[in-house]
């Protein structure tokens, strides 16, 4: 029988990516969000994509408990992604009480959910920032945790507790994983589905793409005086496909029983740094683009270098990133494009 998995946050960028290889996958998926950081957009590319017009979508607030109550009672859930969450760790850092009460509050309502149908299997989207500024590079799963920089880091430190303590003390009916994302980039190569931030992008791609395409004059770059080969942060770019299928290895794994914990944790990166200069210019060169960009002082918070050791991913989960820097910048831009054409 097909297994039905319940995406919280699933009309946002990740979660809509990770929508299509569900379904490419064969599983039903229920696609819920509350559309406060993204627009119907997500939901329509997906069904495009999948050609999936029945995908159900539910606009429900994962910090309302009755309205996740009812989610549950109405689907036969067999694992549930959870995405729904605030992340920009500048905003976090102004207002922490909104960002504690909506990430930590909502990832409380599903356990509590998923624990009184009798247990379930739980996928947490978790981020590199738990790692802070790592002592040594590429991270591990073993790699020491380090106090969070921002309340955004913070909740994402908590849900991971969270989650562990649940797992722990359900006796074995529910079961985690914890997937540590570097730093997603790209678009679906369809180029019906993207990041669509609010507002100023606060993540260096859409930067980038939006000044390549006219609507920010100018890239400002966060320091190259740091101890880099080029003086800029080195970061794992990781394409937002490879990433999205890493799920589908995760819940697959969940479902056919195959974890060797009841908890576990894999970062999804690809074990390649890649510096912020470095990836500016593969975009101009990849897309025969010329790119107006200056240097300014450093972002207060930014990480010098940080990149994953995915080899336990790798080996363990069966997964890997598989595209290439160049046709991930090019996805990137596509998508861009398609977004100017639409405004057309
Ligand atoms: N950068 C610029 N100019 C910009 C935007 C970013 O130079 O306009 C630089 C940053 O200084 C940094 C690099 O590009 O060196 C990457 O910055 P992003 O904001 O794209 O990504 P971060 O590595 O800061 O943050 C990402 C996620 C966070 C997560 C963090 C650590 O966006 O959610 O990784 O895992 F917390």
């Amino acid at each position: 029988m097909k297994k039905t998995v319940l995406v919280s946050g699933g009309a946002g960028f990740i979660g809509s990516h990770v929508t299509v290889e569900l379904i490419q996958a064969g599983y039903d998926v229920v696609m819920a969000d509350n559309f406060s950081n993204c627009d119907r957009s997500g939901y329509e590319g997906v069904k495009q994509i999948t050609g999936r017009e029945d995908l159900p979508l539910e606009e429900v607030d994962f910090c309302n408990a009755a309205q996740v109550h009812a989610l549950f009672a109405k689907y036969p859930i067999d694992a549930v992604i959870h995405f729904a969450a605030y992340k920009a760790v500048g905003e976090s850092v102004e207002k922490p009480v909104m960002y504690y009460k909506n990430n930590l509050m909502s990832f409380l309502n599903v356990l509590e959910a998923a624990q009184e149908k009798g247990g379930c299997n739980v996928l947490f989207s978790s981020s590199a920032t738990v790692y802070g500024e790592p002592d040594a590079v590429p991270v591990t799963e073993k790699t020491p945790r380090k106090p969070a920089t921002s309340p955004y880091g913070n909740t994402k430190q908590m849900c991971e507790d969270i989650l562990r303590d649940t797992v722990k003390a359900s006796g074995g009916t529910v079961k985690g994983i914890l997937l540590r994302y570097f730093n997603p980039i790209g678009a679906h190569p369809s180029a019906l589905i993207g990041e669509l931030p609010r507002g100023v992008p606060n993540n260096l791609v859409p930067y980038i793409t939006q000044t390549a395409v006219g609507k920010r004059p100018c890239l400002n770059i966060f320091g190259n005086d740091y101890p880099t080969p080029d003086g800029t942060c080195l970061r794992d770019f990781i394409d937002i496909v490879d990433l999205a299928k890493a799920h589908v290895c995760a819940v697959g794994r969940m479902l056919e029983g195959k974890m060797k914990a009841d908890c576990e944790v894999f970062n999804i990166g690809t074990g390649r740094p890649l510096s912020v200069l470095e990836l500016v210019n593969a975009f101009e060169k990849v897309n025969g683009v010329k790119l107006n960009y200056k240097f300014v002082p450093r972002r207060a918070g930014d990480v010098v270098s940080i990149w994953a050791d995915p080899t336990l991913a790798n080996t363990e989960m069966g997964w890997k990133a598989t595209r290439s820097i160049e046709e991930t910048l090019k996805s990137a831009w596509e998508w861009e494009l398609h977004l100017k054409n639409q405004q057309q």
